[in-house]
């Protein structure tokens, strides 16, 4: 498996400091958004949720919220986007139910990339319905703006990185490779195999 991994962009030490601030920037702006609203001191009332988009950033929000100490609960939604061994985007599609529950609440969207802006477009706009007291969105990988073909506002970004089709840390290339503990570049002979 990693004799398929070309060079490692990202490595483990590099992302646990990155996610490390991340967790911390965003509580301190969540702790923020509750003062505002008087909740000073207490834990908000179940306000937050997180909604990591399925499959890829199961790995990273697991990480990400071990470094919240706010009263918070989840919410998976489930996007395809690259189906097999397509390393481009195909536009995203919802696969399965959105959660309904959120309305009034501060959403942070998790996903492991944004890359078209079209899943991350997508669920934008579907939680926006439900008309939430705030959205965050919250990636670890961000490519280049020339590559998205739907403009997308990330607030908080781990890392920006060339337009490089990346595995590990979560992200896949046909299912496979979620399991590195590092980010790196597929080799061009793992691609199609
Ligand atoms: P977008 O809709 O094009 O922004 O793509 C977002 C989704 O495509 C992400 O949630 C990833 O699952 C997948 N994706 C985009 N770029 C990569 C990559 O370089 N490696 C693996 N998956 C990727
Ligand atoms: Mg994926």
């Amino acid at each position: 498996m990693v004799a398929d991994v070309e060079s490692i962009l990202i490595d483990r030490a590099q992302i646990a400091l990155r996610v490390h601030d991340l967790g911390r920037e965003l509580a301190r702006d969540l702790q923020d958004e509750l003062q505002r609203e008087g909740h000073a001191g207490d834990d908000g009332s179940g306000r937050i949720v997180f909604v990591p988009i399925l499959t890829g950033a199961l790995v990273f929000t697991a990480d990400l919220i071990r470094e919240l100490t706010l009263k918070l609960s989840l919410r998976v939604v489930a996007v395809s986007s690259y189906p097999g061994t397509s390393i481009e985007s195909k536009g995203a599609k919802l696969a399965g139910e959105l959660p309904k529950d959120l309305s009034g609440k501060h959403v942070v969207i998790v996903d492991d990339i944004l890359d078209s802006g079209q899943t991350l477009g997508l669920i934008d706009e579907l939680i926006r319905t439900q008309k939430p007291a705030s959205i965050r969105i919250c990636v670890l990988l961000k490519k280049p703006p020339e590559v998205r073909r739907r403009e997308v506002k990330a607030h908080y970004v781990g890392f920006d990185i060339p337009n490089e089709f990346v595995v590990g840390y979560g992200l896949d290339y046909d299912g496979y490779y979620r399991n590195l503990p590092y980010v790196g570049v597929l080799k061009k002979e793992a691609i199609g195999r």
